[in-house]
């Protein structure tokens, strides 16, 4: 099957974000590999996925699992080679599965050749590709954001007593997008790796590149002038590729990424996320109509990417001090649980493996405006480690099978980058591909089958309008999705209990809901009240059909 050329597909699309190293590994080392997930492309095309978002795969001491570049031109040794990283391309796009790749820019390794030259001394021509400064009281009052390790955004050179400054790790030093030549070298990166035939980009920490004093140093004028520049060089040097925008920040700002449809094409949306956790916790439809009709309307070709959990700690920094505490109390009831401002959790584990919450979530993640993007492992219910250091618990090896190692590598389990998850919960030798792909009602399957009715409705679904339906029911979150005067109706019970509620729907008087998973087909629309029973933690999806069914279907 040729690449479908859409110049939209991003919209139709739904993302796996997976790190290179915790797919599968081919050669027995103990590390995955990019042949290794090569192997693994028809798992992937077989659960409906058709955007990939590989994890950074570069040259880089791992001290922030490759977050920490020390060479941008060049592959991660263990991860194989460019020649594998091609034939992964190739071997994606032949099953239509686009490929996006994690860009830092924001920051580099200490390591980073870039940096050991600044190190040098204060005249070498690489100095000012770092921000530097005599004292540490520039800038101040800016958030540190890893704030369980770092004390202050300044670091403490030696040997040329200066500070430098780093909004993440101290050996991340921040590039100084001031200086002409690192905004050309970023661009050269972006070419190097978009003339192998990658489709994009998640761009990492972008609201950081530049700094002004009297500012919290996020999302200057200057940051939404550079990425202005970066669309344009996609836009004709590599058309149909994206740039997707990791911007942790309050709806309004999150939402400046897409410009006038001349920044990014997508970007994630950080505010719906924990929104999505409280109003489970609270019971509440509100937070997610509140936070959903903050983030829209956004430009028609962009599209937010939303997602449920990813490789980093569930941030909480982006919500008020109360919601913080709601999150905490429910979802990280022990200290080990929480990192920085949030909880180191996966899916299954944060909401106790129940399994009709976690279908709930799965429901809203694909029929909430915007891109769904999956986390490896998640659609299995994998659980997570929280006593490995840092966020490696929800980083652990892909659970393929009940064999050694889960599956994921022949090598002895000392060698494996990181324990796979024995927990009796959640152990591999029950959750895992093959055992799931031969179980029907297995978590994979029920995800399975949702990707398929997602991608029946992906007009709907993918580019359609939102509107939250008004009802007495507080628990109930109940919206409509319309595209060409097509609907559907999508109804969820937040709470622990059954409830019901009483729906308004006579401007679709004479319409039939049909229920989209199964095609069971529901009584006939007309004036009076629609009425619906929901167990607890149970969803609709119902599409609005004309009434041309017989009396007893
Ligand atoms: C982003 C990444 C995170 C990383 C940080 C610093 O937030 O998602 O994993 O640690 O940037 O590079
Ligand atoms: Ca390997």
């Amino acid at each position: 099957m040729p690449l479908d050329d859409s110049k939209l597909w991003y919209r139709d699309a739904i993302f796996y974000e997976v790190p290179i190293k915790s797919f599968y590994d081919s050669n027995g080392d103990g590390i995955g590999d990019f042949a290794g997930m090569t192997k693994k492309l028809d798992y992937l095309k077989d659960l409906g996925i058709n955007g990939i978002w590989l994890l950074p795969f570069y040259k880089s001491p791992l001290k922030d699992d490759g977050y920490d570049i020390s060479d941008y031109y060049s592959i991660l040794p263990e991860y194989g080679t460019i020649e594998d990283f091609k034939i992964l391309i190739t071997e994606a796009h032949a099953r239509n599965i686009r490929v996006i790749a994690d860009l830092v820019l924001n920051h580099v390794s200490d390591q980073n050749s870039w940096f050991r030259e600044a190190l040098k001394g204060k005249d070498n021509p690489k100095r000012d590709w770092f921000v530097w400064s005599d004292d540490d009281a520039k800038y101040s009052g800016v958030r540190v954001i890893f704030s369980d390790t770092e004390m202050s955004n300044w670091a403490w050179e030696p040997k040329t007593k200066q500070y430098y400054w780093h909004r993440f790790y101290s050996h991340q030093p921040d590039l100084n997008y001031d200086n002409p030549e690192v905004r050309e070298e970023i661009k050269n990166v972006v070419r190097f790796w978009l003339d192998m035939g990658l489709d994009g980009f998640r761009c990492d920490a972008v609201p950081y590149l530049f700094e002004r004093e009297g500012t919290s140093c996020e999302n200057l004028p200057e940051t939404h002038e550079y990425f202005k520049e970066l669309r344009k060089l996609v836009d004709t040097e590599f058309p149909g590729t994206i740039l997707l925008a990791e911007a942790n920040q309050w709806p309004t700002d999150a939402k400046a990424y897409f410009g006038n449809e001349d920044e990014f094409h997508m970007a994630f949306n950080f505010p719906l996320m924990p929104r999505i956790f409280i109003a489970l916790a609270t019971e509440s439809a509100a937070p997610i109509v509140n936070i959903i009709n903050q983030t829209l309307p956004i430009p028609p070709t962009c599209d937010w990417g939303i997602f449920l959990r990813n490789h980093d700690e569930l941030t909480l920094e982006m919500v008020t001090d109360e919601e913080r505490d709601i999150m905490y109390n429910e979802y990280a009831k022990l200290p080990k649980m929480r990192l920085n401002l949030g909880i180191r959790r996966r899916l299954a584990p944060l909401v106790d493996n129940d399994r009709p919450t976690i279908e709930l979530l799965y429901a809203l993640l694909l029929s909430l405006p915007g891109t769904p993007i999956f986390y490896y492992g998640d659609e299995l219910g994998m659980g997570d480690n929280i006593y490995l250091g840092d966020r490696n618990g929800v980083r652990t090896p892909m659970q393929w099978s009940f064999d050694r190692n889960a599956g994921f590598s022949t090598a002895d389990t000392e060698q494996l980058y990181s324990p796979p998850i024995t927990n009796p919960n959640y152990h591999y030798e029950t959750v895992n591909v093959e055992s799931e792909l031969r179980l029907p009602t297995s978590l994979l399957n029920w995800v399975k089958k949702m990707t398929r009715v997602r991608s029946k409705f992906s007009d709907i679904l993918g580019h359609g309008d939102v509107e939250f339906l008004q009802h007495k029911n507080r628990r109930i979150l109940a919206y409509i999705r319309t595209i060409d005067g097509r609907n559907m109706l999508c109804i969820f019970n937040l709470s622990r209990r059954p409830t019901y509620v009483e729906l308004d729907l006579s401007r679709f008087k004479g319409l039939r809901p049909v229920e989209a998973i199964t095609d069971a087909k529901f009584p006939a629309i007309g004036d009076l009240p629609y009425f619906f029973t929901m167990p607890p933690r149970s969803f609709f999806w119902l599409s609005l059909t004309e009434n041309d069914f017989k009396e007893d279907d």
